[in-house]
């Protein structure tokens, strides 16, 4: 990891008044480590969240800090009270201020980067305006890719005329198997010139190793489309460590910004490949914005973005990771042990982070598994949700938060015990 750009950044935040995630580090100046209990109840005091019900559902988007909330409030009155006044005169340059962070955040250049309204917006604008497929080419994506990112390789595929190839991932997978499976697969198909890879799996949590893959695939002149909806807050890796010429990004999960935050990315020298939005201005042509063209933004929640970062880049990239992936294996390794739940995101930590679902045996439908997270929030308090589209069969999503604890893990590690006994 590069940590200049953000020692950068850390450095012009310094510069503002110190946020509750950096009073609390400044007690723990060589950064919290995964079980300093102390530290994480004191970040967890910056959450006002609802407290009965143990909430390991954080996946859908991941709540605001309350001095990133206050900000956003804060914002959103201010945006109201001075209106077009201030979207006329000073927007442009308050955005772009907002573009640098963000780039310096992620180890990007600002123009290879554009603010969207989440992952979906971004992801959406590199499938359908990847313009180098040729006829009686071929796509490919996987089980554990997005349901909408499908259906727009889907889309993708039949405007070029290309043929798609789904692959189902193997269960359970190793680190080296993950890209031997990628390569063989690429190998077994070679019309197939564009691939999705979704670099956390929203369906299992399983984090692929995305910079081998996008290296080997670049080797056999594959582009990927890399769907990081679910990474970047919750695993510490910049720009680089992706690899990947074309990424979706989403700040409304784990940056912890306000809802309807995004970002894409095309890598310098890209752009060309990626056609602009028919809808987007003439003065957009030449720029990634011009590929996501949105219209009039929420201006208060881009405002809000540095205001998201301070706090996230306080708290540190790498503490955050290790406390997510500390929260996850409290109810997993215990679960190990248990015959009948299969803990689906394999304990090498480079394959997974905080999120990770199980599967009870022999409980592989939709309604099976749904009826799984009803009975441990009605039993057990505890709210989960499930997930389908794996090949192997669907399975119930457990995700913590930083505002989680210790207990629980243990509490759903025990309930567990209990359901599938
Ligand atoms: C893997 C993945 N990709 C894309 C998305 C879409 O993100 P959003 O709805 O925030 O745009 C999600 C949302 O959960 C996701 O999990």
């Amino acid at each position: 990891m590069k940590h200049t750009r953000r020692t950068l950044l850390q450095g012009a935040a310094a510069l503002t008044a110190p946020s509750f995630a950096a009073s609390a580090a400044a007690k723990r100046p060589a950064g919290a480590a995964s079980d300093d209990e102390a530290y994480w109840r004191d970040i967890a005091k910056a959450y006002d969240v609802k407290k009965d019900v143990i909430n390991l559902e954080n996946g859908y988007w991941g709540v605001m800090a309350r001095p990133v909330a206050e900000r956003y409030l804060e914002n959103v009155k201010r945006v109201n009270h001075d209106n077009s006044y201030f979207a006329r005169r000073s927007w442009r340059e308050e955005h772009s201020a907002v573009l640098a962070q963000l780039a310096a955040a992620l180890g990007a250049e600002e123009e290879e980067i554009a603010i969207t309204r989440g992952a979906t917006e971004a992801l959406k604008g590199l499938i359908a305006g990847y313009n180098k497929l040729e006829p009686g080419e071929a796509v490919m994506y996987a089980d554990l890719d997005y349901p909408e990112m499908i259906a727009m390789m889907d889309w993708r595929a039949a405007k070029s005329e290309c043929a798609v190839v789904k692959v189902a991932i193997p269960e359970p997978s190793t680190h080296d198997g993950l890209v031997a499976f990628y390569k063989k697969a690429l190998e077994d198909n070679p019309s197939v010139k564009l691939l999705l890879l979704t670099h956390i799996s929203n369906r299992t949590g399983l984090a692929i190793p995305v910079k081998e893959i996008v290296a080997m695939a670049r080797g056999r002149g594959v582009d990927c489309i890399v769907d990081a909806a679910h990474s970047w807050g919750q695993m510490d890796f910049n720009a680089d460590d992706i690899g990947a010429d074309f990424v979706g990004y989403n700040l409304h999960k784990w940056i912890g910004a306000p809802i309807g935050a995004g970002m894409i990315y095309i890598r310098k020298g890209r752009l060309a490949d990626i056609s602009p939005d028919p809808g987007a201005p003439d003065y957009d042509q030449d720029s990634v914005a011009g590929r996501i063209h949105t219209g009039t933004v929420d201006f208060a929640a881009i405002l809000t973005l540095p205001e998201a970062l301070k706090f996230h880049l306080d708290v540190g990239p790498a503490a955050k990771a290790a406390r997510f992936s500390y929260l996850r294996n409290l109810w997993v390794e215990p679960v190990r042990g248990l015959a009948r739940v299969d803990a689906l995101s394999p304990d090498d930590p480079r394959l997974h982070a905080g999120i990770t679902s199980f599967r009870l045996a022999g409980k592989t439908t939709p309604e099976e598994n749904a009826a799984i997270a009803k009975r441990l929030l009605d039993e057990f308090n505890i709210f989960t949700v499930h997930r389908v589209g794996v090949a192997a069969g669907s399975c119930v999503r457990v995700t913590p938060a930083l505002y989680n604890t210790p207990e629980d893990s243990l509490a759903l590690a025990k309930a567990l015990k209990a359901v599938s006994g």
